[in-house]
């Protein structure tokens, strides 16, 4: 018997990012909206802990206690008093160390899966502190859809959504969270970072499902970290505005971009360019909200 959970990628419609924290965390107002790349996390029964992973970046992805997979069943475990006797294979689409939080939804995914499967029934607010213990964004791989994140972005309030479509450029490689976190403090040291606060205008975009209005208030405060690492990224951002996209932006902490497109005709049009222009390594065609980490039926 084995259980499989679907969960979805993110990319942030807006991240507002406040000064750092005594305990280095930032605080956020983080806008999250789960998109249509989804990742798979199988639990099966076996004598230890163990993971595997499948797809085009699995050499990249850790096998060991550091994967979020595998920290998931283990915290849950531990809860139960159980042991985490469980093969985890992570069938991966979402781009890794992309600003997608591909490693946070499989977190969340083989929580959910690890649960089914050991018959647990632990109450949602009980995953949901779990979560939030394993990373920031791992609350919102369960959660889905769109929502307001604030604290260090696990706090979550679901926010209205209309449909938007996206296309995804994946970067060659992967940027690192703590390093793009260090640069924005690199970037604004001196200056007095203001508390950071969702747009109203914003959210009403967002509810509307007017892409041109979502196109006029997205906002990145880690675009500018992400693009003093990785400069190149500015090609790609303008390869696919130049090609019709309503916005670009990074998407988290990168270097993964997303552009904002009126529909799926656009969409495919905004995609081969990017693939034409050289300024990225592949393209994804995605819209959101997606629903959460769900078990699939057997
Ligand atoms: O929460 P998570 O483990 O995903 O965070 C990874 C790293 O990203 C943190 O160690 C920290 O360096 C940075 N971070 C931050 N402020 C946040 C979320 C993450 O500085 N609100």
């Amino acid at each position: 018997m084995s259980v499989t959970v679907r969960v979805p990628a993110k990319v942030n419609v807006q991240l507002a990012v406040g000064a750092a924290r005594p305990d280095g965390f930032h605080a956020l107002a983080n806008v999250f909206l789960a998109v249509s790349l989804f990742d798979e996390v199988t639990a099966t029964p076996a004598a230890t802990l163990t993971v595997t992973c499948e797809g085009p970046d699995a050499d990249r992805v850790p096998l060991d206690r550091t994967n979020l997979a595998a920290r998931a069943a283990e915290l849950l475990a531990e809860r139960a008093g159980i042991e985490p006797a469980v093969h985890l294979h992570i069938a991966k689409s979402i781009p890794v160390a992309g600003g997608m939080a591909g490693g946070s939804a499989d977190g969340a995914a083989a929580l959910l899966a690890c649960d089914a499967l050991w018959g647990l029934n632990t109450p949602r607010a009980e995953l949901l502190d779990i979560c939030a213990v394993l990373g920031s964004d791992v609350p919102f791989s369960l959660v889905g859809g769109a929502a307001l994140g604030t604290g260090r972005g696990e706090l979550l309030t679901p926010v209205e959504a209309g449909a938007f479509h996206w296309v995804f450029a994946v970067a060659d490689g992967g940027l690192s969270t703590p390093a793009v976190f260090h640069e924005f403090d690199r970037l604004t040291a001196g200056t007095a970072v203001p508390e950071p606060e969702a747009s109203p205008a914003l959210l009403a975009a967002l509810a509307s499902g007017d892409p041109d209005a979502l196109a006029a208030t997205l906002a990145n405060d880690l675009q500018p970290a992400a693009l003093s690492l990785r400069p190149a990224l500015a090609d790609t951002l303008a390869a696919g505005t130049g090609a019709g996209a309503l916005a670009a932006l990074v998407s988290g902490s990168g270097p993964t971009t997303a552009f904002l497109v009126r529909d799926e005709e656009a969409a495919a049009k905004v995609a081969a360019a990017l693939e034409a222009s050289g300024t990225c390594r592949a393209t994804r065609v995605a819209s959101g909200p997606a629903p959460g980490a769900t078990v699939l039926p057997a």
